[in-house]
């Protein structure tokens, strides 16, 4: 027996880490936007992409400024999130909303945020239409991480709390580390 899940079939593909991506507009006002749909695509050169809605104000701006910043976030932010991915910048200051202090970043134009744990400075290499969203691929120019959380094996998950976008309302946060037995 299977449930039909065809209109929410992301879900699927869910927990997803979920970012603020950082943008800003020309006349040099900031914004931030939730974005669970990111990944890595290349190693060399570095590269990641994010999916973005159409409409949002976060997708004029990439395209205005080709650059953005993605930031990453601990537990106690949750209801930030949840405020940059509610709310429009075009409408309201989401950083004076969600509490959230944009920083000048190192190498590009839109600001990183204080609050998060880790960034990715990146400029955009090319973008390409995909139904309600646009897939903006940057180059990444800069990453870094707060020592207290991040090391070169990866997250200190029990310090963080990265939280995992399940769907809707509704977060996860990963508690435990495993590791694949080694056949001989
Ligand atoms: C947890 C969460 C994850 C989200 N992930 C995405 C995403 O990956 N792509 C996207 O286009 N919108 C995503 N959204 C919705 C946007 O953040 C939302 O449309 C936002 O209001 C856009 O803001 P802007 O108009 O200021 O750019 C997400 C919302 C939430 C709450």
């Amino acid at each position: 027996m299977y449930v039909s899940v065809l209109d929410g079939f992301y879900k699927l593909l869910h927990p997803c880490i979920t970012v603020l991506v950082a943008s800003v507009s020309r006349s040099g006002r900031p914004n931030v936007m939730a974005c669970a749909w990111n990944m890595p695509v290349s190693e060399e050169p570095p590269m990641i992409a994010i999916a973005i809605g159409r409409e949002s104000y976060t997708n004029e701006l990439i395209k205005e400024s080709g650059e953005f910043t993605v930031n990453i976030l601990g537990r106690e932010y949750l209801e930030a999130i949840w405020i940059c991915g509610t709310r429009s910048g075009r409408n309201v200051n989401k950083f004076r909303l969600a509490n959230l202090t944009p920083e000048p970043a190192r190498r590009v134009k839109p600001p990183i945020i204080k609050e998060c744990a880790a960034y990715l400075e990146c400029k955009l290499h090319n973008y390409v239409d995909s139904g309600e969203c646009t897939i903006f691929i940057g180059e990444v120019l800069d990453a870094y991480a707060s020592k207290e959380v991040f090391s070169k094996d990866g997250w200190n998950i029990e310090k963080i709390g990265l939280p995992l976008h399940l769907g809707g309302r509704l977060f996860t946060i990963p508690r435990e580390i495993i590791q694949p037995k080694l056949r001989k």
